[in-house]
């Protein structure tokens, strides 16, 4: 039997059996936001029975930033990592077609972050969804990306990784408070016709692990109660052990897939940017296992912890920065977290690392973009309060409800039914 693959292109997979001209995911564009707030090893010595020492040696982690109050949520790191993906990328907002963001700590369970972020960047012709795929959700992320460009759905797709996860913990529980921090990154990723960008993906989960690392409750299996809050239920829980065995295993598995699926030797990989949970893991997994030299493998963990969803693209905007990356590489993104789910893409990077300069004005009109942005978005928002609140239920037997009626119908004439 054929594969669906081979079935389809043999009967022709563009339209009217005209052959698809080949199309390619690049990354153009890579952007990251931290918050300024550092907690260090030593702070958190003085919060729960730790070390430095202990810490740096169990982990490779000497710092992590955590957001500052209500005011720095999830989206808001993620717009400002968008903000710097598409200025890198010089590609305005109302180019993208869709934005994907990776998270498990959205700031609500509705509506999705990526909704939040569309609206700031003003991207009034994206779709926008979250994903959930913990620690992993990058990875997905690109490979859904990739798909859409592909398939001739998406020009433009903003695939963002960000977190607040410093908001899960329980600070008075050693083996995870000292492990994860707050952050995001963004890559724009284009269609394209020169060959490269994102050329590979593997995707894996285990759901029979899912307790492994989890928050119990705050879904629809535990929903927030006094109960739950009583029993730090919307904590997040880890058994470290088991977690750190499954890791070393998968993330050498999904490297060698994906190098396999794009066509490279492990020797052929120029950089893995791995997801940043312990530097041991690091070690013994791309290291140990698969022989790639320590000098290929990305690491900054030590000033950011785990920052989840985030930690891959963080770690690629540092590469980038720092020189590492370069035109006509080989890359492998790599990741694994809860659920437990895993995932590796593999990247000939083709985009010129060293952007062009921002000229003056080009900054001013982004800012101006996004002051009508916001402008547009206070707009919406109050003339629906007005319309919910001041004309109140549509009732023909107050004078309120009879204004609705009216404005309800003049509405229809004006903008047809919705
Ligand atoms: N400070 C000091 N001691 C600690 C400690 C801390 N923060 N956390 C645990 N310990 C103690 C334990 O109580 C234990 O003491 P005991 O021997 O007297 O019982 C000892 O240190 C060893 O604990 P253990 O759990 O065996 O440590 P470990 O070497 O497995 O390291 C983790 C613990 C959590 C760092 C490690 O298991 C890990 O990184 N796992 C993967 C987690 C991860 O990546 N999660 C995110 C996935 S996306």
């Amino acid at each position: 039997m054929a594969s669906p693959i081979e079935f389809f292109s043999r009967n022709g997979a563009g339209p009217k059996g005209v052959p698809r001209s080949p199309r390619y995911a690049q990354i153009v564009g890579w952007g990251m936001a931290v918050p300024d707030r550092v907690l260090t090893n030593h702070d958190l010595a003085l919060m729960v029975d730790t070390s430095d020492e202990w810490i740096r040696t169990r982990t490779g982690i000497a710092e992590r930033r955590i957001s500052s109050g209500p005011k720095e949520t999830t989206s808001v790191l993620a717009v400002r990592a968008a903000r710097e993906a598409l200025r890198v990328a010089d590609v305005p907002a109302s180019a993208l077609d869709l934005i994907i963001c990776a998270t498990s700590t959205g700031d609500y369970i509705m509506p999705p972050t990526a909704c939040l972020v569309q609206d700031a960047l003003g991207a009034s012709k994206a779709g926008a969804f979250d994903l959930g795929a913990a620690c992993s959700g990058f990875v997905y992320a690109l490979s859904m990306a990739r798909g859409a460009i592909l398939a001739g759905d998406a020009d433009y797709v903003l695939v963002i990784g960000a977190e607040t996860i410093s908001r899960l913990i329980n600070w008075n529980d050693r083996q995870t408070c000292i492990l994860f921090g707050d952050g995001a990154g963004a890559v724009l990723l284009a269609a394209s016709p020169e060959p490269g960008g994102v050329l590979a993906t593997t995707l894996g989960a285990d759901g029979s692990g899912g307790e492994l690392l989890w928050v119990p409750a705050g879904g629809s299996a535990h929903p927030s109660s006094h109960e739950t809050l009583a029993n730090g239920l919307h904590n997040l829980r880890m058994d470290g052990k088991a977690v750190f065995r499954f890791a070393t295993r998968v993330m050498a598995e999904a490297t060698r897939e994906v190098a396999a699926k794009a066509g490279w030797s492990l020797e052929q990989i120029d950089l893995v940017v791995p997801h940043q949970a312990n530097q041991r893991i690091l070690q013994s997994s791309v290291v140990n296992q698969l022989k790639i030299p320590e000098s290929k493998v990305v690491s900054n963990l030590e000033r950011y912890g785990n920052t989840s969803a985030a930690s891959i693209p963080i770690a690629l905007c540092e590469a980038i920065e720092q020189g590492r990356v370069r035109p006509q590489q080989n890359l492998v993104l790599v990741g694994f977290g809860g659920g437990l789910t895993w995932g590796a893409v593999a990247v000939r990077w083709c985009a010129p690392v060293t952007p062009h300069p921002t000229r003056w004005w080009k900054t001013a009109q982004r800012q101006v973009g996004y002051q009508a942005a916001s402008l547009r978005s206070w707009w919406r928002r109050s003339v629906r309060r007005v319309y919910t609140f001041a004309l109140g239920p549509a009732d023909e037997a107050t004078p309120r409800g009879r204004l609705r009626i009216s404005v309800d119908r003049w509405r229809e004439r004006r903008f047809g039914k919705r």
